[in-house]
């Protein structure tokens, strides 16, 4: 477990009172503390929703235990004043309810309440109640992604005794999200003399002028602003509330908070500014914040770091990534000898090598030569323009993960890596590292990324059994000889990529029993020998992204094993969002040939699927139950030996994208079923011998010459060439243009803070300068919030 600091809600509603069951129980369970109305209200209440637990991954709902006959006060998820018998609070959040909420709802009949949480619910879009005024004693109202939609009603600002709100709607799409007002804002803000925590995040505030924000009670401790469309400046008096301990503000890309230059009078503890703009540079008053624990500050700032830093002794996080700071890595940093995990990635640092002590390394860093920071468990220099293994890693004890990607350290990795027995996760991809991979590496190890260096010499033979790694990446360094056997003993092993090496080898069949395969990547190796499963038994069940190009493969496809590859054929059953393969805050990166390019795909969606056999000697016809892979986005078979015509079960490749079949010896007509890919945007079946007219229609209409080119058979749009006989006329030559062509669908439905797992709607996210997606803005393990959250938990679960 990566020990990361959490964003955490730090006050928690302890709803479920015991009182009410033991003064029933002293009172012989004759008296009925819960009324009649009180009682029928909420049962009326249950029955607007249905409960479907296939869908929201949870086994019990509260309500299942409201029974009429039952005292009330001892319903799961229902809270009684002991001496009333009233209903004053309701805990039903993650209760899996689904349903429209209606505005007669009975359970505004509950005068009493004081406490509301129906957070991860599923209400259907339903707007929020007006009527949730009659609440008036209201002092917790918590309805977090749980579907609501449209405006927020002004009547959430006469709810005067309220202490915590929390309307965050991360989960729910753009258009479908909650709308506050400025007016309301203003209410709200007037109104909620008491208020501590207020959470908004996801609110579409995009009308609002965030000046409001100025008049907020000084007892508010938390605010939650993440991505809330807000533009303009942020009054950054807010750093000036007496109590304020936790404030978010990432992810509103056209806002600005400058931070102030003195004054930060605000106690903060977490602080959380992303993904938006932050004023210039990072004045020394930052370390003025003398309780900060957690502090993100990605937000274009430039200058260096300044050297107060270190007067933040309580801080155990710290990221300052994507940012311009460049200069020296202050060396104030050694001060902070309680953080846990530090991100300086992305930035651009530099300046004279300082002098450096131990083992006559030369440093980035100027520490002194034992200087330890004992709790530092993560590393991320990723990008920092580092020559050198920074030394102080060296001396820090217990590190679990470590990313040193994109700098130019050169040299061997160093030996005493092998002592870190807690490493996880080691990514030291795209660095001038050479020499062999040391066979001693930590036995720890869930990830190895030595991407795109320059190691020679065998993969190393030491994978013992029990060897718990999980992404084994090699791709592009030097490296020969075989590929290990013992790699069998890694019965977690989900991605597996050695492309772009000197491998020699036959097809590792003997990889098929690993039961949590996803990705296999062998490509420009030089592997050879035919392709065949050797077992009857099912073979590469999960396997959804397979690369066997450039190689020296020969015979027939392997059709055993495409029928085997069931999760290529149900990638899209499962509902719900895709998730991305990680461990922990680590996200996976994949180098994928897309679209006849190679790029570096920044995270791997759990549903994205391609098999790529190009450059091979396969030979024999392309086999009908290729068409049982519906799932897959890419499919490439190009410059090989297929002969036989283009099977018409393609046509139930339904998700795909990207088709090319070019320089093969395929024959016969292209199959009218084709047209009804209506994803397909990259389509080349070059230099084979099809002929007669090519099919029209849909994405047909799309492609141009170069599609077909090498086929003196074909007739027909786009080609000049008109076709005769049966074929129908067409003389005019018309260059289709591209604006079908479909893009990449990157669609940032919602991040937050305290959140680990992103959800991207999109299934690819490349690398284009400054991404979208910022791991180090969740610093942490998921929070319990979002019914995706947990199954995104429970995919992790049921992976391991
Ligand atoms: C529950 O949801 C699943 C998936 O949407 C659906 O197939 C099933 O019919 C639902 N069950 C009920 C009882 O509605
Ligand atoms: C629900 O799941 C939990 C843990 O997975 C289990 O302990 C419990 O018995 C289950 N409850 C029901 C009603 O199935
Ligand atoms: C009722 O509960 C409150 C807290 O919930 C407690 O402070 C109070 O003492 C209880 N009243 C009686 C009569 O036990
Ligand atoms: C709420 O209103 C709907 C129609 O708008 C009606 O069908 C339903 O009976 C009402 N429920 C209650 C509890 O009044
Ligand atoms: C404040 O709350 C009171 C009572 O709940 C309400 O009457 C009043 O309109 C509210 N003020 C504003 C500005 O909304
Ligand atoms: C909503 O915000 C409140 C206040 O910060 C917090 O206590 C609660 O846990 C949050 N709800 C969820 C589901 O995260
Ligand atoms: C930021 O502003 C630009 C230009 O006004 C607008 O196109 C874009 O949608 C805004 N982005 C967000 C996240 O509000
Ligand atoms: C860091 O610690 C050293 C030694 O304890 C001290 O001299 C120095 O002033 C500190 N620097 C900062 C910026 O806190
Ligand atoms: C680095 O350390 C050396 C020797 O301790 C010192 O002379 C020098 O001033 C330091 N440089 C910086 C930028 O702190
Ligand atoms: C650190 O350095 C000090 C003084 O140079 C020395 O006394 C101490 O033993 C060193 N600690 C370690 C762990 O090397
Ligand atoms: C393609 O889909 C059709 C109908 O959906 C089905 O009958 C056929 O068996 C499928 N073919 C393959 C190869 O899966
Ligand atoms: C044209 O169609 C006729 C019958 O419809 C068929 O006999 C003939 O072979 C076809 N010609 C070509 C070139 O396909």
């Amino acid at each position: 477990m990566l020990s990361t600091p959490l964003c955490l809600p730090f006050f928690f509603l302890c709803l479920k009172t015991t009182f009410a069951s033991s003064l029933r129980a002293s009172s012989f369970s004759t008296t009925r503390l819960c009324s009649h109305e009180e009682a029928a209200a909420l049962l009326q209440f249950k029955t607007f929703f249905s409960i479907n637990y296939t869908v929201c991954y949870t086994n019990y709902s509260r309500t299942e235990s409201w029974k009429e006959g039952i005292d009330c006060c001892s319903w799961d998820g229902v809270s009684c004043d002991n001496v009333t018998g009233h209903v004053i609070a309701l805990d039903l959040s993650f209760d899996c309810l689904s349903g429209t909420f209606p505005s007669n709802s009975t359970l505004f009949l509950l005068k009493n309440l004081e406490s509301l949480n129906l957070a991860s619910n599923d209400f259907r879009l339903s707007k929020i109640p007006p009527e949730i005024s009659q609440f008036t004693r209201l002092k917790h109202l918590d309805i977090s992604d749980s579907q609501f939609s449209g405006q927020v009603p002004a009547e959430i600002a006469h709810l005067p005794k309220l202490v915590s709100l929390n309307l965050s709607d991360l989960f729910t799409s753009d258009s479908d999200k909650l709308i506050l007002e400025t007016t309301t804002l203003r209410n709200l803000v007037q109104n909620l003399s008491e208020v501590r925590e207020i959470v908004l995040s996801g609110v579409n505030m995009a009308s609002v002028d965030p000046c409001f924000f100025m008049n907020l009670s000084s007892s508010l401790t938390t605010l939650h602003l993440l991505g809330c469309q807000f533009r303009g400046n942020f009054p950054n008096s807010i750093f000036c509330l007496p109590n304020l301990n936790r404030f978010c503000l990432s992810g509103n890309r056209n806002l600005t908070i400058d931070l102030p230059s003195s004054n930060w009078s605000s106690p903060l503890q977490r602080l959380y500014l992303y993904d938006m703009h932050c004023g210039r540079r990072l004045r020394e008053s930052i370390g003025d914040l003398k309780s900060l624990q957690s502090l993100t500050l990605g937000c274009n700032l430039e200058g260096s770091i300044p050297a107060s830093i270190g007067n933040l002794s309580q801080l155990t996080y710290l990221s300052l990534s994507y940012n311009n700071l460049s200069g020296q890595i202050s060396s104030s940093l050694a001060n902070l000898t309680q953080l846990t995990s530090v991100d300086l990635s992305n930035n651009q640092f530099s300046g004279p090598i300082p002098a450096s002590i131990d083992n006559n390394l030369s440093l980035r860093m100027n520490v002194t030569a034992n200087f330890t920071l004992p709790k530092l468990t993560d590393v991320s220099f990723s990008s920092c323009n580092l020559s050198e293994f920074p030394n102080f890693i060296r001396h820090s004890n217990g590190l679990q993960s470590l990313v040193l990607s994109k700098n130019s350290i050169h040299g061997n990795i160093p030996e005493w890596i092998c002592e870190k027995d807690d490493l996880q996760i080691l990514d030291l991809s795209h660095n001038n590292l050479i020499g062999k991979i040391p066979n001693c590496l930590p036995k720890s190890l869930s990830v190895l990324n030595l991407q795109a260096n320059y190691f020679d010499g065998n993969i190393p033979f030491g994978f013992p059994e029990g060897c718990g790694l999980r992404n084994l990446n090699l791709h592009g360094n030097q490296m020969d000889g075989l590929l290990p056997r013992c790699l069998v003993n890694c019965s977690m092993l989900e991605v597996l990529d050695i492309g772009n090496n000197s491998i020699e080898d036959t097809f590792p069949h003997w990889l098929e029993s690993l039961p949590e395969l996803q990705v296999l990547v062998l490509r420009s190796n030089k592997f050879h020998g035919f392709v065949q499963s050797t077992k009857e038994s099912p073979s590469f069940l999960r396997l959804r992204v397979l690369d066997l190009s450039n190689n020296d493969f020969l015979g027939p496809l392997p059709v055993r094993y495409i029928e085997n590859f069931k999760a290529m054929m149900d990638l899209y059953r499962d509902e719900g969002s895709p998730e991305y393969m990680n461990v922990g805050s680590y996200q996976y990166s994949l180098v994928v040939t897309w679209k006849g390019a190679e790029r570096e795909l920044q995270k791997i969606l759990t549903v994205f699927s391609s098999i790529h056999l190009s450059n091979n000697k396969f030979e024999g016809e392309i086999p009908d139950v290729m068409g049982k892979l519906s799932s897959l986005k890419g499919l490439n078979l190009s410059h090989n030996n297929l002969i036989g015509h283009i099977p018409p079960s393609l046509r139930n490749l339904t998700n795909l994208e990207w088709l090319d079949l070019s320089s093969n010896e395929l024959a016969g007509k292209i199959p009218d079923e084709l047209v009804s890919l209506t994803q397909l945007s990259v389509l080349n079946l070059s230099n084979n011998h099809l002929v007669r007219r090519i099919p029209q229609g849909n994405q047909f209409n799309t492609f141009g010459n170069d599609s077909y080119e090498g086929n003196p058979g074909l007739c027909g749009i786009p080609l000049s060439k008109s076709c005769d006989g049966n074929g129908t006329q067409s003389s005019s030559f018309q260059e289709k243009d591209e604006l079908w062509r479909f893009g990449w669908r990157v669609v940032v439905l919602g991040y937050g803070c305290g959140v680990v797992f992103g959800l991207l709607m999109g299934y690819l996210v490349f690398r284009t300068g400054k991404p979208k997606w910022f791991v180090s803005l969740f610093d942490g393990r998921p929070s319990q919030s979002g019914r995706k959250m947990r199954k995104a938990k429970r995919l992790v679960q049921r992976r391991r």
